[in-house]
């Protein structure tokens, strides 16, 4: 039988490179989308992944999601949190439900995917956590308090998780893009842009199928003994 993948956020950007290519590895996999029907439809007309409807943010709608998951795919065996927003603002404009969302879904969004799954990966005695976190998390960032303080705090989820699940065959590791070829990246403005472009010694943005490439390693058999970790995939721009 072919493991099960679910990936947050996992029907547009670097979540939908994910999506596919865990699929191409040979995973049943799962994807979830907050809002665009339309777009999800699209995905998996293109794909044949299935696409899933909940608010990451929400506790009681992601363990009743997984459950659907669980009950058409399998168990989980491998979760990619990848769901995440921004909602950047220099800190004196900044306004609590910036804040809030940001810290809601991006943050709260993995504690509330991971949880649900968990105690069935500790019975099964395998399981794989891969939280996306970003650079941006590591390094700080301009306009970005809400948003690097939940990228920082996914480094300490997986840390504690690594501890807690080592004995129980599962690891769980998180990986930092640097600036992706996404969406997200291209709602910043374009003189913003291209100065960050000048700070990547490779000279371009990223691809999702690069961070793609490290989540299908992570989630294989192979990566067994990294646990706790972070690889960082940034084209040179910061090193930790
Ligand atoms: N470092 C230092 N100063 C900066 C700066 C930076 N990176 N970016 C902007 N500033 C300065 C500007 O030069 C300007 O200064 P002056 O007032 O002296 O001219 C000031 O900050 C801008 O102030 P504003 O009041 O005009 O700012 P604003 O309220 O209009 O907000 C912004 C603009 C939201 C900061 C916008 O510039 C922006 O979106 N910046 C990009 C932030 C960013 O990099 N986000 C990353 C998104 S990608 C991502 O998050 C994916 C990932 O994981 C990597």
């Amino acid at each position: 039988m072919a493991r099960v993948a679910l990936v947050t956020g996992g029907s547009r950007g670097i979540g939908a490179a994910i999506s596919q290519a865990l699929k191409d590895a040979g995973y049943s996999v799962a994807a979830t989308y907050a809002g665009n029907d339309e777009a999800a439809a699209k995905f998996t007309g293109e794909t044949g992944i299935k696409t899933y409807k909940w608010n990451v943010a929400d506790y009681d709608e992601s363990k009743a999601g997984i459950a659907q998951v669980e009950a058409d795919l399998g168990p989980v065996d491998v979760v990619v949190a990848n769901a995440g927003i921004t909602r950047d603002a220099p800190f004196h404009k900044m306004t609590p439900e910036q804040w809030h969302q940001v810290v809601d879904t991006n943050l709260n969004g993995v504690f509330n995917t991971v949880h649900p799954v968990w105690p069935g990966m500790r019975e099964r005695k395998f399981g794989r956590i891969i939280v996306i976190s970003s650079i941006n998390g590591q390094k700080g960032q301009f306009a970005q308090v809400n948003y690097a303080a939940t990228k920082a705090g996914d480094l300490g989820i997986v840390k504690s998780l690594a501890q807690e699940g080592a004995r129980a065959g599962i690891t769980a590791n998180a990986i930092c893009p640097g600036y992706i070829g996404t969406d997200m990246v291209m709602a910043v403005p374009e003189k913003v842009r291209e100065s960050i472009i000048s700070q990547i010694p490779a000279g371009r943005l990223g691809e999702p199928e690069e961070i793609a490439r490290c989540v299908v390693f992570l989630a294989s058999e192979d990566s067994g003994f990294i646990n706790g970790s972070t690889i960082s995939a940034n084209g040179g721009q910061f090193f930790v």
